[in-house]
């Protein structure tokens, strides 16, 4: 088939490129003229595992290709794939911009029946609003069908090219028709609904996800109190089929580009229609202050933070990815520089990134982990990324001035620990003081 992908963020790049891997004839497009350039060139503006090769392998069969020309790749294709942003505006609503301009575009362009698919997340009634702004531009027969991603940042062309499932919320046979015939390679697992059930499935799908971590993370917050290990818990709830053993993994919260703007999108949804969405907005609340356990730690142990030096291993959102859109890295960094720390940072690959976000005379980009963790006072480790997981600890507590660990992602294990003499303090786990259980939690009854 014949698709013009617009925009070429992680959805949009992926889709085509993925959609171009199955055979298909794809146009990715986007406004900006640089990106395209780069792309052009065999460069990808983002990090994904992967995706720099698959990329190469369909330019290089003729299967791919970049323009600015949306008009262009509109016209030559049978599928159109909106996959623009939808960043928050400053009350949490999904910001529409770009998806009515790229609507228009496409109205004034259209010169055959065609098929607009919305795959950018948008809130319920958005394809309708599409479907109108098109057909105010154009007498030609088109359908609309919403068909959300699901796919996650860091494994993003495994999960495309093995979803669990794919959702077709479409009211036109046709559009069904060839968006199955679309998507079958696959997987078979197809569900076609109406077009809000599916851009609901979208926002429903993140925020329970949102609620799954909260959940884990209160829990966990409570078994520092009561001597228990979440990660023990979280095991044997996940062995409940009901429960399932995905998202328990308890930390300092979620952040990235989907599950901070979602939640807070959904709750403005519902706010629209009179319905106060109080769990979510609970589930939003909890993640917020999840990530100020670290500087609580910190500060239980080394009391003052002025003048101190502190290590941070990790700035991405989550491994394998330079993505540090609302990365707990951010707020829990400026809180350090303001309480007077001198910060030491690194990261394997979201550094430049990061360091476009914050500059600050006292805090210093670091090109490894052992030059992070020199003289430092204590080291927080705040995003899993492998290669934290493999130092050695006792060539780690050589590095530190003082073997204080806070272990924001639970990667360290008890046993490890029990060779060495950190403090350490992870989350919804005992903490440790040189080699040895702390047994004495602070019992509430
Ligand atoms: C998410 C959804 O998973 C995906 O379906 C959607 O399309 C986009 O949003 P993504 O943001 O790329 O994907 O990453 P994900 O792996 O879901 O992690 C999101 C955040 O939750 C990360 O900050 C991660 O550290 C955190 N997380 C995840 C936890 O804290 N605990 C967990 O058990 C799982």
């Amino acid at each position: 088939m014949k698709l013009a992908v617009i925009g070429t963020g992680y959805v949009g790049l992926v889709s085509g490129v993925c959609f171009a891997h199955l055979g298909n004839e794809v146009i990715c497009v986007d406004k900006v003229n640089e990106k395209i350039e780069m792309l052009g060139r065999g460069e990808v503006p983002i990090y994904e595992p992967g995706l720099k090769e698959l990329i190469d392998t369909n330019v290089e069969a003729g299967r791919l290709r970049f323009s600015t020309d949306l008009a262009d790749a509109v016209n030559k294709s049978d599928i159109v794939i909106l996959a623009v942003g939808t960043p928050s505006l400053p009350n949490g609503e999904a910001n529409l911009t770009y998806i009515k301009q790229a609507a228009a575009e496409i109205g004034a362009a259209i010169n055959d029946y065609k098929v607009i698919v919305t795959k950018s997340t948008v809130p319920v009634g958005t394809n309708e609003k599409v479907a109108a702004i098109i057909a105010e531009q154009t007498n030609q027969r088109f359908d609309v069908a919403s068909v959300p991603e699901f796919l996650r940042e860091g494994s993003a062309i495994r999960d495309t090219l093995n979803p669990d499932r794919i959702v077709i919320g479409t009211t036109s046979e046709k559009a069904q028709e060839w968006l199955t015939q679309l998507h079958s390679p696959l997987t078979d697992n197809i569900l076609v609904t109406d077009i809000r059930s599916a851009e609901m499935i979208k926002y429903a799908s993140n925020a329970f996800l949102a609620t799954k971590i909260s959940f884990i993370n209160e829990i966990a917050n409570i078994c520092e109190k009561v001597g228990a290990d979440v990660t023990k818990v979280a095991e044997g709830m996940g062995h409940d089929n009901r429960i399932g053993r995905s998202f328990l993994k308890a930390g300092i919260g979620y952040g990235g580009s989907c599950f901070p703007k979602d939640t807070q999108a959904l709750i403005q949804i519902a706010g629209h229609v009179d319905y106060e969405f109080k769990l979510l907005k609970s589930v939003v609340e909890v993640n917020q202050d999840q990530r100020f356990n670290v500087i609580r730690k910190l500060e239980a142990i080394l009391d003052d933070l002025q003048g101190k030096t502190i290590a941070i291993w990790g700035l991405a959102f989550k491994p394998e990815t330079d993505d540090i859109r609302d990365a707990p890295a951010v707020e829990i960094i400026q809180t350090l520089l303001q309480r007077g720390a001198s910060v030491k940072a690194y990261d394997p690959v979201a550094t430049s990134n990061f360091s476009r976000l914050i500059s600050h005379p006292q805090l210093k980009y670091c090109d490894s982990k052992e030059e992070a963790v020199a003289n430092a006072d204590a080291l927080c480790l705040l995003t899993e990324w492998k290669e934290f997981a493999e130092i050695s600890l006792l060539e780690l507590e050589g590095l530190l001035r003082k073997p204080i660990l806070i272990d924001g992602r639970n990667v360290f294990s008890e046993e490890e620990l029990s060779q060495t003499s950190f403090i350490y303090y992870s989350v919804g786990r005992p903490n440790m003081n040189h080699g040895v259980r702390d047994e004495s939690p602070v019992l509430l009854f």
